[in-house]
């Protein structure tokens, strides 16, 4: 597998896919409900999966594929690909402009290259395992991405999510962001999950924690931020392993401990 040529195919798709999705962003959205009433899909999400699976599988048949709109194959290679077309959705149905296009390619537990691209801002997050991550900028400026220096919770801008359970589980972040919003400087809630993980990469926050991510929210994010020297664990610290569902804390390093000790003692 040449990752060179991956992360170019892989950047070429996510722009594709982000052009699709900006067309659509002007026009009349169908929305349907997933797993709750709060969870929706429009033909905008399912359109760019479809694109972006059909380019994948032209390129790497035997690969394995895993989307959020039911793409799901298993190849005869050890290489899979993760994808969240739209990450963003209810931004995007309400015609809020933060969303971004997600595609990740790992070798079992390995990460090996990951790409967002944000159509409204133009800006494209890569990341190759070992050679740093990037953001290419509107302009086509290529800036090498480095987390922030902070050292201090009360001087930190976090961002945070809530899961599609939130009103039926306990498990809904309330309590964590209660306690945040005691000791951080600001946080947000910007609804990009891929997004607010390259923004600690970027340094434009210093953290990030949420429930219940899907492996194809963070799976790019989590290269790109690991790439510009940011720590990504599970909520209790211990080291990230793929699965289904996770639950994440991102940081620049340094807030790393005081943001898992604001978990553990909410
Ligand atoms: C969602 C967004 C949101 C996060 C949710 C995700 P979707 O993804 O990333 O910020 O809070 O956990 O599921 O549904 O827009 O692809
Ligand atoms: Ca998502
Ligand atoms: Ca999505």
């Amino acid at each position: 597998m040449n990752l060179e040529d991956g992360l170019a195919t892989a950047v070429a798709i996510a722009r594709e896919a982000g052009q699709l999705l900006l067309d659509g962003f002007s026009q009349q959205k169908t929305v349907e409900r997933k797993s709750s009433a709060i969870d929706w899909v429009t033909q905008y999400d399912k359109a760019a999966e479809e694109l972006i699976f059909s380019r994948l599988r032209a390129e790497y048949p035997n690969h394995s594929f895993i989307g959020e709109e039911g793409t799901e194959t298993e190849g005869t290679e050890a290489y899979t690909w993760y994808v969240d077309p739209l990450d963003g959705t209810n931004n995007f149905a309400h015609g809020f402009p933060i969303f971004c296009v997600s595609i990740a390619l790992y070798q079992g537990e390995k990460p090996l290259l990951g790409v967002l691209f944000d159509p409204t801002r133009g800006e494209c997050f890569t990341a190759v395992s070992q050679q740093g991550a990037f953001l290419t900028t509107a302009d086509g400026r290529k800036q090498q991405l480095h987390v922030s220096r902070e050292t201090e919770l009360i001087s930190s801008l976090l961002a945070t999510g809530f899961p599609y359970d939130r009103q039926t589980s306990d498990e809904n972040n309330v309590r964590q962001l209660a306690a945040f919003l005691q000791v951080a400087q600001g946080i947000r809630r910007p609804g990009s999950a891929a997004l607010d993980i390259a923004y600690v990469a970027a340094g434009r926050l210093d953290g990030y924690w949420e429930f219940k991510l899907h492996c194809w929210d963070m799976a790019a994010a989590r290269l790109i931020a690991e790439e510009a020297g940011g720590i990504v664990t599970l909520m209790d610290g211990s080291p990230v392993k793929m699965a289904r569902k996770l639950s994440l804390v991102v940081s620049n390093g340094r807030l790393h401990e005081p943001m898992l000790q604001v978990i553990r003692e909410a």
